[in-house]
């Protein structure tokens, strides 16, 4: 009787436990990003971002694991992550891609993502027109027309500048920005004098040149974009070795010129430096507080997130919630229409992935770099409410596609 009552208990827990079981999933995450090279700190910013989320929220999400498998782009060209795409998808058969630095890495992986229909999650690339290349792409993190159309704007408007040149690295995000820029500060009335092509984002060029012309032709302010890292330390320094500020000229850009990994190299030349963006590490919220303290203890207290970072926490809180969502059984429509109208509590404050566009939208705030004792930091001086993407809103060139 006993043992009778036994069995039949456990043919009953089998018989419970057997659907839960045999459904637990391996979800595998094919991450693309730059972890050699010049722009390696790209790629640890994205991965320990990620890594956090998932040290916090376990790797088991609706019972399903997660395995992360990782490629290195090591370039922006495009040709490496393309190949590195095509592996995952073909040999490894992820179920999700994500990561991706540089657009053009982005845009080189897009047909395959549309042809294999594997979702994709970007964390960086930020021309804007990207995810009209796919069905299956969605963004997590910004795009180049969220701070330069604003910016151009701002500059007009309350840093009375009634003329700029715009300094840019020369490929999609580049181009996208100064013509963001250019939407905004010509929109206000004022005029763009110059549009400077200033390299590419493999190498960081000599700066001195670029900048000497704009010295020569005396705006009231230079926007420039480069690609977060040691292109922006190059811009600050060559800016303050060139005396343009004593010439009468302002520095304003999107926050890559700034951002919270570089700000302590730039040391006070980047003082006064004006820029428009989504993060900074100085946010004064319970969330970002939470997020920087914890990034600290897990990766020492003189490390610090930036705006890359926090892209690859709340990508993988996107990550978690499509796994959750589909329940482990992730196909890329489906994918997608779980990401539609994602709203997120970020470090950042809160997001959401539109759900016409399938692109961020977040809160935009100017920054002003300062002294803060014996270290830089930001503050915070105005403050744009849940931006959409302005390039797909107003329909422009390819964003209209
Ligand atoms: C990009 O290639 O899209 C990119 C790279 C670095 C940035 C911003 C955009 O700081």
């Amino acid at each position: 009787m006993k043992s009778t009552l036994r069995t039949s208990l456990t043919v009953a827990a089998v018989l419970f436990l057997a659907p839960a079981l045999s459904t637990a999933k391996t979800v595998k995450v094919g991450l693309v990003l730059t972890f050699t090279g010049g722009a390696a700190r790209f790629g640890q910013q994205i991965e320990r971002g990620m890594n956090l989320y998932l040290k916090q929220h376990g790797d088991t999400f609706g019972g399903h694991d997660v395995e992360v498998i990782k490629r290195d782009s090591k370039r922006p060209g495009g040709d490496i992550a393309k190949n590195a795409v095509r592996d995952l998808i073909t040999r490894d058969r992820v179920d999700l891609l994500t990561g991706f630095v540089f657009s053009p890495n982005a845009i080189a992986s897009a047909p395959l993502v549309t042809q294999g229909k594997v979702p994709m999650v970007i964390m960086n690339a930020a021309t804007a027109w990207i995810p009209n290349l796919s069905p299956y792409i969605a963004r997590v993190s910004f795009t180049m027309w969220q701070a330069g159309m604003p910016m151009g704007d701002y500059a007009k408007r309350e840093l009375a500048c009634t003329t700029a040149a715009s300094g840019y690295t020369d490929y999609p995000p580049g181009k996208d920005s100064v013509a963001a820029f250019k939407t905004g500060f010509e929109g206000a009335g004022g005029k763009v004098v110059d549009q400077i092509p200033m390299g590419g984002p493999r190498e960081v060029p000599d700066f001195t040149p670029f900048f000497q012309r704009v010295k020569d032709a005396r705006p009231d302010c230079f926007y420039v974009f480069v690609p977060a890292g040691n292109h922006a330390i190059a811009v600050v320094k060559a800016f303050a070795d060139l005396g343009l500020a004593q010439a009468g000229i302002r520095l304003i850009g999107p926050g890559d010129i700034n951002p919270d990994t570089t700000l302590q190299d730039m040391g006070d030349a980047a003082v006064g430096l004006t820029t428009i963006h989504h993060y900074s590490a100085d946010y004064d919220t319970k969330a970002n507080f939470d997020f920087v303290t914890a990034w600290k203890e897990a990766y020492g207290a003189d490390t610090t997130p930036d705006f890359m970072g926090v892209a690859g926490w709340d990508g993988m809180a996107a990550i978690a919630h499509v796994i959750k969502t589909l329940d482990g059984n992730i196909e890329a429509e489906a994918a997608m229409d779980a990401l539609r109208g994602w709203k997120f509590n970020s470090p950042r404050g809160p997001i959401e992935i539109d759900a016409e566009t399938r692109d961020i939208v977040h809160d935009q705030h100017v920054h002003v770099v300062v002294r803060k004792g014996d270290r830089f930091g930001i503050d915070v001086v105005k403050t744009f409410k849940a931006v959409k993407d302005p390039c797909k809103a107003l329909k422009m060139g390819k964003c209209g596609q």
